[in-house]
């Protein structure tokens, strides 16, 4: 198996087959560094990271994750750079294809990490865009095989906004792997018809069983995994939260809605999370609105069956996997070794 010198962009680009590749250099090189074996495979290569949007998972788990592999990552905050106000982004793919050997994008569009692919003659790794968000899923996978053996025939239910980023990008993680697929959310919130479409292909070979319920107490019976992820995403304006609050508050992630699943369930969450009221949007939304949490309940995220934290973690494995199988050379021997 190579991906030497393949982009990132999509988990839909990728077979299960590559996914499950990723998954086990994942778990390979977790376990190097948990025992503090060096795997500086992609010595002396230098990768860009552009951030057009926060964060604190994504950007850490590249950063350390270049340096375990003996790379230098070098931060570009578009505040900062000439990206989308001076520069096109065609443009400044060409110039950073120069002197770069790899290119990280977290921003907007998917045409934008596509045209940085395009032009820039690297990898390109997508960090989140509107569309997609594949460097979460792979953690999430390896999370949900650490936790319960395999994927396959695993049942993962998404509760919340289904619509966008993460619950795509779960449902084609989950089709292509051959894990159930539950989109729980009234149907208005549903994932976009084209990609149900696309997943429903992938599904039928890899036997996974997809389904869009707008019950919650229906949809959690027997799942391995209860998702959520914020309501309100990354650039939507203040304005939608009421709406938001209104339509998704039957979808809040409860003690009950976790008993009805069963004790075999385990919370997930990409983060952040809004569970409590340490943080300023917290703040606000119980000054607005009166709600303590708003997609999980505070005693399901600390509870037993929160796995958030080892999600979290494995950020870093899966993009040091992609990372590393897409730049270095001989990895396999060195791996190994
Ligand atoms: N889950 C995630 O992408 O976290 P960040 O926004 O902190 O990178």
């Amino acid at each position: 198996m190579t991906l030497k010198n393949g982009s990132f962009l999509t988990l839909l680009d990728y077979s299960a087959e590559e996914i499950e590749y990723l998954l086990d250099l994942a778990a390979a090189l977790k376990a190097q560094k948990k025992a503090g074996i060096p795997h500086r495979v992609c010595e002396g290569k230098n990768v860009a990271l552009i951030f057009e949007k926060t964060s604190t998972r994504t950007r850490c788990a590249f950063e350390v994750a270049a340096a375990d592999l003996g790379m230098h990552p070098v931060y570009l905050d578009p505040s900062a750079s000439q990206i989308g106000k001076k520069e096109s982004i065609a443009d400044t793919a060409r110039v950073l294809g120069r002197m770069f050997d790899g290119i990280e994008y977290r921003g907007y569009g998917q045409e934008r990490v596509e045209a940085l692919a395009k032009y820039s003659g690297v990898p390109v790794w997508n960090g989140l865009t509107n569309e997609y968000h594949p460097t979460q899923v792979l953690a999430d996978m390896l999370t949900v095989r650490e936790h319960f053996g395999s994927v396959r025939g695993k049942k993962l239910v998404f509760m919340g906004d289904a619509r966008y980023n993460m619950a795509s990008s779960l449902m084609i993680g989950c089709a292509k792997l051959g894990m159930d697929f539950t989109a729980c959310a009234p149907q208005k919130y549903f994932p976009p018809k084209d990609l149900i479409a696309k997943c429903e292909a992938i599904a039928a070979v890899s036997g996974a069983h997809l389904c869009f319920e707008t019950d919650p107490s229906a949809a959690v019976q027997g799942a391995h995994v209860i998702y959520t992820d914020v309501w309100v995403s990354m650039g939507e304006d203040e304005s939608v939260w009421k709406t938001r609050i209104n339509d998704l508050e039957p979808y809040r992630v409860t003690r009950e809605i976790m008993a009805i699943a069963g004790v075999q369930c385990r919370f997930m969450h990409c983060l952040p999370a809004f569970h409590d009221l340490e943080t300023g949007i917290g703040l606000d939304i119980y000054q607005k609105f009166g709600l303590t949490c708003m997609e999980v309940e505070n005693e399901v995220f600390e509870g037993e069956s929160s796995i958030v934290f080892d999600e979290a973690e494995n950020r870093m494995h899966t993009i040091k996997a992609v990372m590393a199988a897409t730049l270095a050379e001989g990895l396999q021997a060195a791996i190994q070794a």
